[in-house]
């Protein structure tokens, strides 16, 4: 008989408390998308049967965090759940001051508007678009500086995350190095297709930080999942646990920001950590008047408890091997279908190339949008476009003035929620699509939104012309040097604001 440990990716939990999904017909769905003027946003969630629009707040609770929910003390100052909470985070990160906020945005507000100085710079190798709009709201800019391997979505390069040394060194010596007010790495890059920064190329920027006197900050959100891969793929580190890596990660940065709708394993929360107590004690005086009192900082009690508890869960290693096993199968199924995905899959997602799919629509009818339709219409599937919709801009008769450098479709999968005759349907659905993709129409927008306009804007399927421009946006070779692969990536510029 087979041991447990040979079943690969088998996942290290059952279910305890169900909740239905909806099984909607084609008829019903193309009503649906109909009366959500072809944006996905506009659905109601119960008329989606699978849901990856996002891995952010989307996840399922264990037993263990609905347990330490009941213990939850909602005092207002001083609670022992904040203390719980403190302690967990503190073991894990080193950090000796901790704020907790309601999610990550919240700690990127308040670090950048108390640290920069208008006019001051943030390197990274890709920032997040809502550390992007809060560093800007503070009057600060942000360099991007991905390593070069990160052009090629095809390229199995498995740390596409990193940062460009060579790059970052120059603009720390440049003339704009007295500006640089600090580096943000983020674990894993979500604008970058989720793929991880490696431990060696994290501590030498390190040094370059400490070298320069300018701080480095970690943005957490996917903390777990970037140790696991490291695990998995670098060099010195395979006998290593993802809480040791998480460990020496955290060590290495001055502080962190941390939206722990993701690897908190919670539904709401975030937290600061910080080593610095002059800056700490500043931040927190914007804690209190922002957020809440610094022992609470805009959560419950049991907020605080579920989430000391999920940061004990995350870096269990049959939990992460489960996880980055249904990704990996998703992206197989995916190739399979004939549809590229970003190489090599991170964890948190599986980012399919639609425009190498669908080279008949042209970017400004947004084929990973085309994409995202045709998966809801075919299966009930919800993803989000990461293209043209969401990073473009055209002028007043629809002709494309801003392309995005890629279009793809992000699949994002929340933590412990489906099972893997899910993804199955997903891989099934993208098969029955693929096959015939011709007759896929490409989208106009009939009404936009100043902002943000992939939320809010209708659309419509357009029929496809031969006088449409053709498509330019094939992922082998980008027309933009600066690569932005999601639709959480970087909105135009004067566009900046959280994107989902
Ligand atoms: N940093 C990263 C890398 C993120 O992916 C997100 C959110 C945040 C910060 C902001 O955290 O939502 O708690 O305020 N990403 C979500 C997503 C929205 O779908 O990728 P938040």
């Amino acid at each position: 008989m087979r041991g447990v440990d040979d079943v690969p990716g088998m996942e290290p939990f059952r279910a305890k408390v169900v909740e239905p999904i909806p099984f909607t017909t084609r008829a019903q769905r193309e009503q649906a998308l109909h009366r959500a003027h072809h944006n996905l946003f506009n659905l109601r969630a119960d008329e989606v049967t699978i849901d990856l629009l996002t891995d952010s707040g989307t996840g399922a609770l264990s037993a263990a965090q609905m347990a330490a929910a009941m213990l939850g003390d909602e005092s207002y100052a001083g609670a022992r759940s904040y203390h719980r909470f403190r302690e967990v985070v503190e073991n894990l990160t080193s950090y000796p001051h901790v704020l907790p906020v309601h999610q990550g945005r919240a700690a990127e507000r308040i670090l950048f508007s108390t640290l920069l100085r208008p006019g001051q710079i943030t390197l990274g190798n890709t920032h997040f678009d809502t550390t992007r709009a809060n560093v800007e709201l503070a009057g600060g800019q942000v360099h991007d500086l991905p390593c070069p391997e990160a052009a090629d979505l095809d390229s199995p390069y498995p740390f596409k995350g990193d940062i460009d040394l060579d790059a970052l060194h120059r603009a720390l010596t440049g003339p704009d190095g007295p500006r640089v007010a600090a580096i943000v790495m983020t674990l894993t890059s979500n604008g970058m297709g989720g793929q991880p920064v490696s431990m060696a190329n994290l501590a030498e920027t390190a040094k370059l930080c400490r070298a320069h006197g300018v701080p480095l900050f970690l943005d957490a959100a996917r903390f777990a999942e970037n140790a696991w891969l490291v695990t998995r793929n670098e060099p010195g580190y395979g006998d290593r646990s993802p809480r040791e890596v998480a460990e020496e990660a955290f060590r290495l940065a001055d502080g962190c920001t941390a939206s722990m709708k993701k690897d908190g394993l919670v539904n709401t929360g975030g937290f600061l950590g910080l080593r610095d107590p002059d800056l700490a004690g500043r931040c927190e005086l914007l804690l209190v008047a922002t957020e809440g009192f610094p022992t609470y900082g805009g959560l419950a009690g049991r907020d605080l408890d579920m989430l000391a508890q999920g940061l004990i869960e995350v870096t269990d290693p049959d939990y992460l091997r489960s996880r980055a096993g249904t990704t990996a199968y998703l992206a197989e199924l995916a190739r399979a279908a004939g549809v590229a995905v970003v190489e090599p899959p991170g964890v948190h997602a599986v980012y399919l190339n639609a425009g190498r799919l669908l080279p008949h629509i042209p970017p400004h009818r947004f084929p990973g949008h085309a994409l995202a339709c045709a998966l809801y219409l075919e299966g009930g599937i919800r993803g989000v476009e990461c293209g043209s919709l969401y990073l473009g801009k055209e002028d007043e008769h629809g002709n494309p003035v801003v392309s995005a450098p890629w279009e793809l479709l992000r699949l994002a999968i929340p933590r412990r929620v489906y099972s893997q005759s899910h993804i199955e349907h997903v891989g099934r659905t993208l098969a029955r699509i693929a096959q015939h993709t011709d007759h896929l129409p490409g989208y106009r927008i009939t009404e936009q939104a100043p902002l943000l306009r992939h939320f809010k804007s209708r659309l419509e399927p357009v029929p496809l012309h031969t006088d449409e421009l053709p498509a330019t946006t094939d992922s082998t070779t980008p027309p933009n040097p600066r690569p932005h692969l999601t639709a959480t990536a970087v909105p135009p510029r004067g566009t900046s604001a959280p994107s989902l």
